[in-house]
């Protein structure tokens, strides 16, 4: 009897260590601060449900239930409450310009089996948006990289900071009801130059704008909006480089790696409120059609930094609005 409540008592024990030690090693991971000994409770418990959840998630995976996995990583001190309200403001308004054009999906639409930018050397490192609970700026200037790389062999990392400073009025922080298309609009439509992120660093709150103009790189962009299907973005991509795509990024807290499918997770235009760079597709070995999404999250989220999203099933809204900038002759 004895014998049985220590084991009992053990195995307690063991759990409750270990979750003390995975939340020493994030705090020390991500550099983890809380401004007192209450926060620090509360955060531990978030934390806590967190690895629960993680746990059962990833148990079935290992059953063949589920085809992507979670893990901690440096949002695994906040509940999905709080990590959707990061992107609570974002809204979707496709601004309406002679300068926004499609193309058509020709009749017979050939397209190759996979795709992937990232070989071509067309897609800059992945970058880490912070606090800064708006993606678009990310996704506007990763486009404009892919794109300008695409059309002019030129690789250059752009100044996601000019668009936070420059393409919305000031004063409206980094949480600005502002989406992808306030990026390209700024580009495209008010025909700004785009100048290297070594002229104007990223740092992360708004401020003035600060663009010399005059060093900019990019000088002459149409905006080209895909059709919202994955088909005509399976086209597009292929055909015309990396575009900017728009998801419902509610779900992919505390995603770790594999192929994210969840039909649980809304996908409709309401529901989007996040963009990224989707930089191709390719299929699993076992036979499932995925996308291939760089994400704004820093390169110790996901996989490196990138999103593969289950394609064909219109997953967390893909389809629904993608664009990129069309780099014209100066
Ligand atoms: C979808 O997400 C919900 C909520 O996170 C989770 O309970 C469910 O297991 C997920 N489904 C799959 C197939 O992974
Ligand atoms: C693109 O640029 C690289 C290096 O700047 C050069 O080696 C390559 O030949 C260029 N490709 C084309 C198609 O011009
Ligand atoms: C935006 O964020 C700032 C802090 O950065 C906050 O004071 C403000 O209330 C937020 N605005 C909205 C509309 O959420
Ligand atoms: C802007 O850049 C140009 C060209 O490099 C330079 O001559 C000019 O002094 C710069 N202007 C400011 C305000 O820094």
């Amino acid at each position: 009897m004895k014998f049985v409540i220590v084991t009992f008592v053990c195995i307690i024990c063991v759990n409750a260590l270990s979750e003390k030690e995975q939340w020493s090693t994030f705090k020390q991971n991500h550099g983890k601060k809380y401004k007192n000994i209450v926060e620090e409770n509360y955060r531990f418990s978030v934390f806590q449900n967190n690895l629960r959840e993680i746990n059962e998630h990833n148990e079935r995976y290992r059953n063949g239930e589920t085809t992507y996995f979670l893990g901690v990583n440096k949002f695994a001190d906040r509940t999905s409450t709080e990590f959707k309200s990061m992107f609570k403001n974002h809204k979707v308004n496709l601004p309406k310009s002679e300068k926004i054009k499609s193309h058509e999906l020709p009749k017979e639409v050939k397209t190759a089996t996979s795709v992937d930018w990232r070989s071509k050397g067309f897609v800059m490192p992945v970058r880490d948006q912070g606090d800064c609970g708006n993606s678009w700026p990310f996704a506007a200037a990763a486009a404009y990289e892919s794109q300008l790389a695409f059309h002019k062999n030129i690789t250059v990392q752009l100044s996601t900071q000019q668009f936070i400073d420059c393409a919305v009025p000031f004063g409206e922080e980094c949480n600005i009801s502002g989406d992808i298309m306030t990026g390209f609009a700024y580009g495209s439509i008010r025909k700004t130059s785009i100048v290297p992120e070594s002229e104007y660093p990223f740092v992360g709150a708004q401020s003035v704008c600060r663009a010399n103009l005059s060093k900019g790189i990019v000088n002459n962009a149409y905006m080209f909006v895909s059709e919202s299907t994955e088909i005509t973005l399976e086209y597009n991509i292929g055909r015309f480089g990396p575009m900017a795509s728009t998801i419902n990024a509610d779900c992919i807290q505390l995603y770790a790696g594999g192929i994210f499918s969840n039909s649980s997770c809304p996908n409709t235009l309401d529901d989007i409120n996040f963009a990224l760079l989707n930089v191709g597709y390719d299929t699993s070995s076992d036979g499932i059609d995925y996308w291939i999404l760089k994400n704004s999250f820093g390169t110790d989220w996901g996989e490196e930094g990138y999103l593969r999203l289950k394609k064909g099933t219109e997953e967390l809204g893909i389809p629904l609005l993608n664009g990129s900038p069309e780099i014209l002759e100066d």
